[in-house]
Formats: C-alpha cells, sequence, structure tokens
C-alpha cells in the first residue's frame, strides 16, 4: 500500500508529467482535463520531448561505446512499437534509422519522407509483391528470415540494376524473458535461420548477383532487462560471423531491440547508457577473442523510445465493490476504454499502473482493478493498483507507458472506435493520428447503405 496513491513515480510517467495547483495532471504544460475536453477519451497522449530525449540518448549511449571499441552504430526505430509519419520524422532528426515488417509500416515510413536507405525491412513472411516494393523504393537493407525469401529476391532483383543489400536473421537458441534469459540448443518458432542452417543460406545469397550479404541479425525477445541475453546471443553469432569471413566481408552485425522499461514502480531495468557500454563491450571482447575486427552494430529498439512518452486517458464510468473468495472487497472501476486500446494485459498478463489525472483523491488508498468497457472478464486494464477510496464516475483516470504497442496492436473489439493519438510539446497538443467515429465503423459494413426493402415488397 503506498503512502501516496495520488504520486507520480518518475521512471513510468514522462519526464513532462506533473500536478497542477489544485492536483490536475498537466503533460507538457497541458492539462489532461484540457486534453480530455478538446478530444474526448479514451485518449493516447504522446509526448513528443520524450520521444525525442529517448531517441537522443540511445544514440548517444551507443554512439559512446562504440568510439570506445573502435566501430560505429546504427540505432532503428522499431515501427512496430508505435508508427505515425510525425513519430517517424522525430526519430528521424534524432538521428535514428527506421525499421519496418510490413508494406503498411514501409508505406508510413515512406510518407514520412524517412530515406529509404535508411530503412531496415523485416518479417517472416513477406510477400513478393512486398519484396518488390522495397527493392523498388531502395530500402537499405532487408533482414532475409527463410529460404524461400532469399529466391524471392534473387528474382526480384534479375532484371534490375540494383544490388539490394541483406542481412540474415539467425536464432540464436537464447530466448530471453524479463529479468531473465534461457538458453536453448533448439528455439521452436517462426523466426529468421536456425544456427546450423544459417550458413547455407548466406552461401547461398553470396551467388546470387543482385544481392550483397552484409552480416547476421537476432533478435532474442523483448521487454529484456540485463545485458546478459544479449552477451550469450552476440557470443553465438559470433562465431558463426567469424567462419562467414572466411569466405567474404562480413561488415554488419545486428542485435536486435528489446530493451526493456519500467511500467510500474516495481521494474528497474537497466539505464540505456550501462546497457549500451556492456553490449558492446561484449561483442569487442568476442571479435577479440576469435582475432577478428569488430563489425558496425545496429541496435532495433521500439518501447525503450516511445513506451513511457504515451499516457492514456480515460474517464470512469461506473465503480463497484466485489467481495472477493477471501470476504475482502476489490473496488473495480470501469473505464471507457480498455482491451480494444490496450490489449498487452489480455495478451501477455502486462502489469500497468494508474493514477487519478483530474485531481488529486483525498481517501485512503484502495486496492482496485481498472477494468474496460468490453464484453469480457479479460478486459482488464490495470490488474492491480491503489486508487484513492474516493474514485468516483467522472474522474479521469491515467494509465502511464502505454506509447508502446497499445495503439499498434488496437482493435475494434465490440465495435469500439479506435482513439486519436495526441502529440504534446510545450504546451502545444496536435492531433497526429485521428480518432474513429461511428461512422467510420459503419463505413465498412457493406449492408449499411443497401436500400431497405419498400413497404409490401417480397
Ligand atoms: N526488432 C525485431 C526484429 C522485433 O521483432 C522487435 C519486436 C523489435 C526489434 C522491437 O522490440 P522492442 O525494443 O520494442 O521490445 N507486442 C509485444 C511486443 C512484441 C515485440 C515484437 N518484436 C508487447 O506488447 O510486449
Amino acid at each position: 500500500m503506498p503512502d501516496d496513491a495520488n504520486d507520480l513515480a518518475a521512471e513510468v510517467w514522462p519526464a513532462s508529467a506533473a500536478r497542477d495547483a489544485d492536483g490536475t495532471l498537466i503533460l507538457a504544460g497541458i492539462r489532461a482535463t484540457d486534453l480530455a475536453h478538446t478530444y474526448g477519451t479514451p485518449l493516447l497522449v504522446l509526448d513528443e520531448d520524450e520521444v525525442r530525449r529517448r531517441a537522443r540518448t540511445l544514440r548517444a549511449a551507443f554512439d559512446t561505446a562504440a568510439a570506445e571499441h573502435g566501430t560505429t552504430v546504427r540505432v532503428y526505430y522499431a515501427g512496430k512499437a508505435f508508427l505515425s509519419t510525425a513519430v517517424a520524422r522525430w526519430v528521424v532528426e534524432e538521428g535514428l534509422s527506421v525499421d519496418v515488417c510490413t508494406r503498411g509500416e514501409l508505406e508510413v515510413a515512406l510518407a514520412a519522407g524517412v530515406a529509404p536507405s535508411s530503412i531496415g525491412f523485416h518479417g517472416n513472411n513477406k510477400s513478393v509483391s512486398e519484396l518488390r516494393r522495397a527493392v523498388e523504393v531502395g530500402v537499405g537493407t532487408i533482414i532475409v528470415d527463410s529460404a524461400i525469401e532469399i529466391e524471392r529476391l534473387a528474382a526480384i532483383t534479375a532484371p534490375a540494376d540494383a544490388v539490394q543489400r541483406v542481412m540474415v536473421r539467425v536464432i540464436s537458441g537464447v530466448h530471453a524473458e524479463t529479468h531473465d534469459f534461457l538458453a536453448t540448443a533448439h528455439e521452436d518458432q517462426k523466426f529468421g535461420f536456425p544456427l546450423a542452417d544459417a550458413e547455407a543460406a548466406v552461401t547461398r545469397i553470396r551467388e546470387i548477383p543482385g544481392l550483397e550479404f552484409v552480416g547476421l541479425h537476432c533478435h532474442i525477445g523483448s521487454q529484456i532487462f540485463g545485458v546478459a541475453g544479449f552477451r550469450e546471443s552476440a557470443s553465438r553469432l559470433l562465431e558463426l560471423h567469424a567462419a562467414l569471413l572466411a569466405d567474404g566481408p562480413v561488415r554488419q552485425l545486428n542485435l536486435g531491440g528489446g530493451f526493456g522499461i519500467a511500467y510500474t514502480s516495481a521494474d528497474d531495468p537497466t539505464p540505456i547508457a550501462e546497457l549500451a557500454a556492456g553490449i558492446v563491450a561484449a561483442v569487442a571482447e568476442g571479435c577479440a577473442a576469435r582475432g577478428i575486427p569488430v563489425p558496425a552494430l545496429s541496435f532495433e529498439p521500439g518501447r525503450a523510445i516511445v513506451g513511457t512518452a504515451g499516457v492514456t486517458l480515460y474517464e470512469v464510468g461506473t465503480t463497484k465493490d466485489v467481495t472477493v473468495e477471501s470476504g475482502a472487497s476489490r473496488l473495480y472501476v470501469s473505464v471507457d476504454g480498455g482491451m480494444s486500446d490496450n490489449a498487452r494485459p489480455a495478451l501477455y498478463g502486462a502489469q500497468f499502473s494508474a493514477r487519478l489525472a483530474s485531481r488529486t483523491g483525498v481517501d485512503a488508498p484502495r486496492l482496485s482493478r481498472v477494468v474496460g468497457k468490453h464484453c469480457e472478464s479479460g478486459d482488464i486494464v490495470v490488474d492491480h493498483e491503489y486508487l484513492p477510496g474516493d474514485v468516483a464516475p467522472g474522474d479521469l483516470l491515467a494509465v502511464p507507458a502505454t506509447g508502446a504497442y497499445c495503439a499498434s496492436l488496437a482493435s475494434n473489439y465490440n465495435h469500439v472506435p479506435r482513439p486519436p493519438v495526441i502529440a504534446v510539446h510545450g504546451g502545444k497538443a496536435t492531433v497526429i493520428v485521428r480518432g474513429e467515429s461511428i461512422d467510420d465503423l459503419l463505413a465498412r459494413d457493406t449492408g449499411v447503405h443497401a436500400e431497405e426493402p419498400s413497404e409490401g415488397a417480397q
């Protein structure tokens, strides 16, 4: 039980989050109540300065670490975490490249004006048309995931003059989990080539005139705390990397993304500078041990850039006491969104936190569960949180750390329109993705505008 259920734990909120003199939450100088009044709820608020600061910090941390070991680092923003043209522009302005994994993400990056040469294209099932589009626009690197994809690229590049740079995605056998990692010899999952098959894939790529092999790629998982999983994965990849040097250049190594963030004050992620220094040092040690040069490195963080920049605002609709088995009661607080704007608790059992945003509460903290409005008991927004006991209908509730994988995983379940995304910066708010309306939902139903049968018609 917290002493104060109104406090804003620094690690889960954007740096600009504070409370006004009357207790109202403010983000980038704007009152949450004003945002809700103007744009309605639910509402995803993205703090531009926070996104930029995190992008800059990541890049600087990796640049510093790389310089110490005589190499360079390219940081890609993993667009799957949340992609819009505004966010793509912010991260590019901060010196990042962009990683996409579908035609749709590619088109958003291109529409934002991201230089195609600084885009990395991922995916375990890129279609022929997706690959053709990527080659045509001059995507910098395609990360190939299967033997079939290599042949598709061979066919696409054959008539063209251009040479497409490719990396080979490898399953290192390291599966990283939050706080821990588990090394398994046989990773049973859909992405990449098993280590044992990767050499043959590279040999084949090197035979194809339209392809240039630039290096190996591995992504060990998401929401990872600590360096150990990356160190193990780098070590396994470098073994193959060193062997591949015998038959040609291997200029790069991409160790993926997955850097964890704090969702609640119980989370304690490794600071970025420490993470960058530790990972790059591990690669340099691995190279020294094998007597090979340190390759150019790349990383693909998504969550670590946008996660804590996002805050979702909801309005409380109902509250009720529910007696639980032990005879104790839990306060259920229902809000006007839910699993359609944040599927992470339902999908992964993810934990979030919540605070009253339109005022500070006065009553003692009560153990509460914030739930959505969907017809599903798993529609939980925050599984357990102490909220002021006087939380009531009409209050605004803010859920922090919703910048990554919330809007991007949003759905129209129960025909709930997806909320807008608003960027805030220096006291100004801008709609960066408009919200859906009921008309948007009806527009896809081809029966809505069908002619109604006239009276008496059979
Ligand atoms: N690179 C690759 C190849 C990836 O597959 C991913 C994430 C990333 C980079 C970025 O990972 P990040 O730094 O954002 O953790 N929906 C899940 C996460 C799925 C991650 C998929 N791949 C969630 O909400 O936790």
